[in-house]
């Protein structure tokens, strides 16, 4: 029966146990069973222990062992699936030329401000048809799930006027029914400043407030509002009012902060009590202190400053500090065209100190609690989706170490079998 599935004999079962965020240092406790099994029943975990006790308490409460699939993970370590909780995956063309410009010395920021960057993928997602960007966003969730990717956020942010943010956040409702990853709705109308409205950002703050944020809201077309709180872009400001406003009609609050400029959008973070603020590669350490007290999730996107050659964000101060990191892919046409989990873990080990238990936190119950879901996925606990990876290794230490290599054999989404390595190339 499918959503009825068993995996036992795991060389080590990585629970990542909570129903909150990790902060500070019980990121490093990963809740580790050894020899461990689950058991998930109509897509939820119902049984987590060491595989002896689970099948025995299994068969001693009645259990009928023919309703359920079997999956024998010895050799393999299993992790909860990954929550991939800052991406930018619905748009239209690609900035494959940009990236040329960028190698040649060209900014990200000097590009934008020519009106190329964001803009140029403004002009291709307008422009791109609602099945166009369909079927392109599903090939991305292939890859996405490939990595072992079982929920992912996604912005829009590519329309800047009314028709095209709702056309990307409807094409986000129907990746959702179409396909088994998770998509979270995240609307991002303040990403750049659109062409109609140069110099005039704060009537577009007006614009968004008034004209777009109620029917997205009121739809339920997305769950969050983010705002690009950047130098050039929109103020700490304008990013406040948009946020606060945004958040009187339900859609709880996001920021890229401080990213290419110290502007205070950590400290604008914590001053609302956004659910995460992230980049945050050029954030104050007073704004870092507020986070962590305000326990605002600290997004890390280690592949995007890989990209941009731009200094890493600081997370091994952010964790030493008390914050809840996560780690995303940030996967988008400019800043960071990439999807890989593997690629994102190696470059926070080796270049932001992070070891590897906490980035396996920071890529499981943190990225759930930067998405407002730790009661529901993100750790291998009893009462929650049975979204799970295996892995073709038997250590969760293999997730870092095997360098921009994926090491997830068999992905699991809500108990089904979604993904399997084995099967790629038949
Ligand atoms: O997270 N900084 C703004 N937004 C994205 C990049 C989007 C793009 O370049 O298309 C980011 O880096
Ligand atoms: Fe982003």
């Amino acid at each position: 029966m499918s959503g009825n599935l068993i995996i036992k004999n795991a060389s080590e079962l990585v629970t990542c146990s909570a129903f909150a965020a990790k902060r500070g240092r019980a990121m490093s406790n990963l809740g580790i069973i050894a020899d461990g099994a689950v058991v998930i029943e109509q897509g939820r975990i119902s049984r987590v222990g060491p595989t002896a006790e689970v099948m025995t308490d299994l068969e001693a409460s009645g259990g009928d062992l023919s309703l359920f699939e079997t999956i024998d993970a010895s050799g393999k370590a299993v992790l909860p699936g990954f929550v991939d909780s800052h991406t930018h995956l619905v748009f239209g063309g690609d900035r494959a030329e940009e990236y040329a410009w960028r190698l040649k010395g060209d900014s990200y920021m000097d590009i934008l401000q020519r009106g190329g960057g964001i803009l140029s993928t403004v002009a291709a997602t307008r422009s791109a048809s609602f099945q166009e960007l369909t079927d392109a966003g599903l090939k991305r969730l292939d890859s996405m799930l490939s990595f072992g990717v079982t929920t992912v956020e996604g912005k829009s942010g590519y329309g800047l006027d009314r028709a095209t943010e709702i056309k990307q956040l409807e094409v986000m409702a129907d990746l959702n029914r179409l396909h088994p990853l998770d998509v979270v709705p995240t609307f991002m109308g303040a990403h750049a400043v659109p062409p109609e409205y140069k110099g005039r950002e704060d009537d577009y703050i007006d614009f968004l407030l008034k004209e777009v944020v109620p029917e997205v809201a009121g739809r339920q077309l997305a769950e969050f509002c983010d705002v690009f709180c950047e130098k050039n872009v929109f103020s700490v400001e304008q990013s406040r009012r948009l946020l606060t406003g945004a958040a009187q009609s339900g859609l709880k609050p996001k920021l890229h902060a401080d990213e290419i400029v110290r502007l205070g959008g950590a400290e604008l973070g914590a001053e609302i009590g956004a659910v995460s603020a992230d980049h945050l590669l050029n954030a104050s350490d007073e704004g870092l202190r507020a986070m962590a007290t305000a326990g605002v999730v600290a997004t890390l996107l280690p592949a995007t400053a890989f990209s941009l050659r731009e200094p890493y964000a600081r997370g091994r101060f952010m964790i030493d500090a008390g914050c809840a990191v996560a780690l995303a892919t940030d996967f988008n046409p400019g800043s960071c065209f990439s999807e890989s989990v593997p690629l994102v873990a190696a470059l926070a080990a080796l270049y932001m100190n992070l070891s590897p238990e906490e980035i396996v936190t920071a890529l499981t119950i943190n990225g759930a609690a930067a998405l407002d879901r730790a009661q529901m996925i993100g750790s291998i606990d009893p009462g929650k989706q049975g979204d799970v990876v295996i892995l073709e290794n038997p250590s969760y230490r293999f997730i870092p170490y095997h360098l921009g290599v994926s090491t997830v054999e068999k992905v699991i989404k809500r108990g089904t079998l979604v993904f399997n390595k084995l099967d790629q190339g038949e």
